[in-house]
């Protein structure tokens, strides 16, 4: 799977200021395999070949093992962008918070957001596996050249938002994540076994406020209808561009990062999320959306692609309020990193003199 049909990432531009010579073999160097160092070419294809067979073999790719520049590079671009997505996907339900409607409610939401930083660390740890530094990942979350998924540069406008992220985008996710739980690289798959628990947990909880809404009053079943109305296109695109226009699909295919097409998940997404709301009784707003019967699947209307190229480029309704959240986040935390790195400094020189007076 490319960064490019991320569960999350689903933007088709390429990290910006990647340097696969300095960044893939900086703070990881040491801890590197041997093979992982500059190969002669003669012995590049042996190499590609033994990576190649034990790809074939559903064998997990591991940190210290060679393997093609090209895969590693696609994997810190996806990996990066999937933990920019998780971070930055806490600030639309991180501005429900402190109005949330209830207690319940408001615990609920609590530790889903604190998940999804979970998540953003995983991440980011899984990708320092292939030996780029986190401070450099986040340094071009901030400079604005890395992607992340567009579906985090809408607005949460009501509570009915909330639910409708939980049941849409992080069901949207859940497709899109379960098969890299298989993907080749070994740290990436088992990180998302553990997300993929939690991806189940926020979708049911968005269902459930769904649910609750359009059981409600007349006015809470119109704020549900609403936050389907503005949700179901940008989810329906979460998936990234169609797989004709996808250009990473096929290698990632074959090199098991990827293991369904961008539309064969989309395709999946619909046929699970539409009966979902004719249970709530809401109504999708596509009036193409109808089940077939020979397919077995739903078939749906036109997907405004020129909307989702304008939000992957920058031109959403909340791009540079998220980024200026970040960037003021960073600053604002910069003292808690300092005085964390002092900390394990003198935590270290503790151990060091009582290692050496022993
Ligand atoms: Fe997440
Ligand atoms: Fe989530």
């Amino acid at each position: 799977m490319t960064h490019s049909e991320l569960p999350y990432a689903n933007s088709c531009v390429r990290l910006g200021h990647y340097d696969p010579e300095l960044a893939v073999y900086t703070q990881g160097l040491d801890s590197l395999g041997k093979d992982c160092l500059q190969t002669p070419s003669a012995d590049t294809a042996a190499l590609t070949a033994r990576f190649d067979a034990k790809v074939e073999r559903d064998e997990k790719i591991e940190p210290k093992e060679w393997m093609p520049d090209a895969y590693r590079r696609t994997l810190v671009r996806q990996i990066s962008q999937h933990a920019h997505s998780e971070i930055v996907g806490m600030l639309p339900e991180g501005n429900w918070i402190t109005r949330a409607p209830t207690l319940r409610r408001k615990a609920v939401l609590i530790a889903k957001v604190q998940d999804e930083g979970g998540h953003g660390m995983y991440l980011y740890s899984a990708a320092e596996t292939l030996g780029v530094s986190r401070d450099e990942l986040v340094a071009q979350l901030l400079a604005g050249t890395a992607k992340y998924s567009s579906i985090f540069n809408y607005p949460t406008l009501t509570w009915a938002d909330i639910g409708a992220i939980g049941w849409l985008v992080d069901g949207a996710a859940i497709m899109n994540q379960i098969p890299i739980c298989r993907c080749s690289y070994g740290p990436y798959a088992r990180a998302m076994v553990r997300i993929c628990r939690e991806e189940s947990f926020h979708q049911r909880q968005g269902f459930e406020i769904m649910m609750t809404l359009a059981r409600g009053t007349p006015a809470q079943r119109a704020m549900a209808q609403d936050a389907l109305n503005r949700w179901w296109w940008p989810s329906v695109m979460m998936f990234g561009p169609s797989d004709a226009e996808s250009q990473h699909t096929a290698q990632s295919m074959r090199w098991k990062i990827k293991r369904f097409t961008n539309d064969e998940l989309r395709q999946h997404f619909i046929d699970v999320t539409a009966p979902q709301a004719d249970f709530l009784k809401l109504t999708v707003p596509d009036p193409e959306l109808r089940w077939d019967e020979a397919t077995q699947h739903y078939r749906c209307g036109e997907i405004d692609w020129s909307e989702f190229h304008r939000v992957v480029k920058g031109h959403g309704p909340c791009n540079r309020e998220r980024l200026q959240a970040r960037r003021s986040a960073h600053e604002q935390g910069r003292w808690v990193r300092e005085a964390a790195s002092a900390y394990a400094e003198k935590t270290r020189a503790r151990a060091r003199r009582l290692e050496e007076s022993a």
